[in-house]
């Protein structure tokens, strides 16, 4: 079983690359095969609203500005289970893990039932490493994400800096259980 692991920090060593950290852990240790993909590695633009605001991603699902969204998308919709980790900045995703989601959204949410996430088991963890302030309407915002793309909520995890240590363990343990699950 593939699973993508998604995360968006520039940070290597932050906390979300920990909650990363710990969801390739817990996918593995339960025979899971894992891929971590770090969003600010790649050059994954903004939504561009193409022609009258609808490009290729309504009627050919396929989004028509050219980066390295589309070897991502692929990589999606190969994977059996995803997770994705944000940093929350404003209280909502940061600006590289709404880019994704925003073009992603278009391209499969527009597929209805069809949505190559349908049914994928997926976990969403929001890391609010500041003040901690948040948390929940960037998970809030994930969660109608992971409703329009149609994929199933495996678990929405918030983690903070005063919290961390036993988030960690609860990251790993929802990517084991999910992989456990899905087999
Ligand atoms: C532009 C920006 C906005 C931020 N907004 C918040 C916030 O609303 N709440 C919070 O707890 N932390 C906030 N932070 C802190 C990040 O959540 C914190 O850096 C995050 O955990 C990522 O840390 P990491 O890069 O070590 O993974 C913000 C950071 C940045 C850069």
């Amino acid at each position: 079983m593939k699973v993508v692991i998604i995360s968006a920090s520039p940070n290597r060593d932050g906390l979300t690359a920990a909650c990363a950290a710990a969801a390739v852990a817990g996918a593995e240790q339960a025979g899971g095969q894992a891929e971590e993909i770090r969003l600010n590695d790649l050059q994954v633009g903004m939504c561009e609203a193409c022609d009258n605001g609808w490009g290729t991603c309504r009627p050919e699902h396929e989004c028509q500005v050219e980066d390295d969204f589309q070897a991502l998308h692929g990589r999606v919709l190969q994977a059996d289970a995803c997770v994705l980790v944000t940093p929350v900045y404003w209280g909502e995703m940061s600006e590289s893990t709404k880019a994704f989601a925003d073009r992603l959204r278009r391209c499969e949410a527009t597929r209805g039932d069809e949505s190559g996430l349908a049914g994928k088991p997926t976990i969403a963890v929001a890391a609010a490493g500041g003040s901690g302030n948040g948390m929940i309407t960037c998970l809030l915002s994930m969660e109608k994400w992971i409703d329009q793309v149609r994929a199933r909520k495996f678990d929405l995890i918030t983690v903070n800096r005063w919290n961390r240590e036993y988030k960690l363990v609860a990251i790993r343990e929802a990517a084991r259980k999910m992989v456990q699950t899905a087999l």
